[in-house]
């Protein structure tokens, strides 16, 4: 199962929007956590299922001493994290493959840092033991994901009634909503010790709810056009809309954090 069926929902440039906007929410409590759990300037780095690189990104700008290498099977998705990293020449490399696959050199890493890959992967014990075998003795990693269960909360629940399309939605692509709960179990089957378990809250009344959600593009001529095609769709893109545009509206994310030690 590749990826882009995955993406190929929405469209590649809106999974890389998408993608931007989840890297920049979580971005300034998610470092200073992974500085907290051990993270530091100078660190060689790999950041595995990089998608576009924008956690890369983040990490070249703000550790300028660190190099950083981005895993990700995906072309198109690598394609345009090395055109964006291009000025980070010589702190950068690019490996275009699958954790499953890979060529990466035994005990190279500092630091590996996997963020929302988990949930798409077949075999994540694989995946597990095979940044078990690149890290450094002493070395750490850190799995950000979430879980169904804690995902956060959403006020109104407009998905409250709609719970078939993420489960038609999970049958299909394969996407383990529960991963989130089982990273711990995954690290320690990988051979990790120093288990540690942290997680970030976001919330629509500091960043905004549209930062959450995207702006929605849709008028509401496309929404009556979709409800002659898709009436049960048409009805959840409306609740979307209305829900962005309200201020009512509260929207809190968790973004769960698992860390293990080499050693
Ligand atoms: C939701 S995206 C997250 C991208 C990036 N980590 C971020 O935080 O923006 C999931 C990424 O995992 C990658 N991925 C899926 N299966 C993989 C595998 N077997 N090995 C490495 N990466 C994989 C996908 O190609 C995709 O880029």
């Amino acid at each position: 199962m590749n990826y882009s069926n995955f993406y190929n929902l929405i469209g590649l440039n809106q999974e890389i929007n998408r993608l931007q906007r989840q890297v920049s929410l979580g971005w300034e409590k998610e470092f200073r956590t992974l500085k907290w759990l051990g993270l530091n300037d100078g660190m060689n780095i790999l950041d595995l299922g990089a998608g576009p690189g924008f956690f890369s990104e983040h990490l070249l700008e703000n550790l300028p001493n660190c190099k950083v290498t981005l895993l990700e099977p995906d072309a198109d998705l690598m394609n345009f994290a090395k055109d964006n990293l291009s000025k980070y020449e010589g702190r950068v490399k690019f490996k275009e493959e699958s954790v499953y696959n890979n060529t990466l050199q035994e005990e190279k890493y500092d630091f590996v840092v996997s963020r929302f890959v988990f949930q798409h992967l077949e075999d994540p014990i694989a995946a597990s033991k095979e940044i078990y075998r690149v890290l450094k003795y002493g070395g750490i990693v850190s799995v950000i994901d979430s879980d169904r269960g804690i995902w956060g909360i959403s006020e109104p629940d407009i998905l409250k009634n709609e719970r078939n399309i993420l489960g038609r939605l999970e049958k299909k692509t394969r996407w383990n909503r529960e991963v989130g709960r089982k990273l711990l179990k995954i690290l320690k089957l990988g051979g990790f010790n120093g288990l540690d378990f942290e997680a970030v809250a976001i919330h629509s009344d500091i960043v905004g709810v549209n930062s959450i959600a995207g702006e929605m593009n849709i008028t509401n001529e496309d929404i009556k056009n979709l409800s002659r095609i898709n009436p049960k769709l048409a009805q959840l893109l409306k609740q979307s809309k209305d829900m962005i545009s309200s201020k009512n509206t509260i929207v809190i994310l968790i973004n769960l954090i698992a860390k293990g030690v080499k050693g």
